[in-house]
């Protein structure tokens, strides 16, 4: 089953997501959701998706990015390699707490499947450190660069009622159709 995607405007994205009690995370709701929220994120397609935007005021993410996804944004391998993108198996994040661990800031386009058509160029710091659960409850440490860590900081954004467009450059703002066509470089 595919859960509808929430837009920009709906209060929930602009909500700090409650903690997960981490006896809960091993419990049928909590694995439900994390099912669909997998699914749903492959329909997008996208990279990750975070509990809010289906709805779901709760600190959990999913991020998976499939190697087909960067096959099928036509870059080079010295382009991926350019902008540190690399596949990232599929990861759950609940109740994730991150430290930048350098702050250089990294500029690259990004989208959001919460603000359905747009993209625009946003500065991330280069590498993040992440503390959280994982989809059993354990406790898991991420250290990412580039591609994943622009993921992680995005994600973890959601959790706490931001979106990109908060911290875009603003006038790289554009449809993802004029992007594509290449009128925005
Ligand atoms: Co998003």
């Amino acid at each position: 089953m595919i859960l509808k995607i929430v837009q920009a405007g709906d209060p929930v994205l602009r909500r700090v997501a409650e903690a997960v009690r981490p006896e809960d995370i091993a419990g049928e709701n909590i694995q439900q959701l994390i099912a669909l929220m997998r699914e749903t994120m492959r329909d997008a397609p996208g990279v990750g998706l975070a509990a809010p935007q289906v709805g779901v005021s709760l600190a959990l993410a999913v991020i998976e990015v499939l190697p087909e996804y960067l096959t099928r944004r036509g870059l080079s391998s010295a382009e991926l390699a350019e902008r540190e993108m690399e596949a990232v198996p599929f990861h759950v994040l609940v109740n994730p707490r991150l430290t930048v661990v350098d702050a250089a800031a990294a500029v690259c386009v990004e989208g959001c499947l919460s603000v359905r058509g747009y993209a625009a160029r946003v500065p991330r710091a280069r590498a993040v450190r992440v503390s959280a659960l994982d989809h059993r409850g354990a406790p898991v440490e991420i250290s990412a660069r580039g591609w994943h860590a622009r993921i992680l900081q995005h994600e973890i954004d959601h959790l706490e009622g931001k979106l990109y467009i908060d911290v875009m450059e603003t006038r790289s703002f554009t449809t993802i159709e004029n992007q594509e066509s290449g009128k925005v470089t």
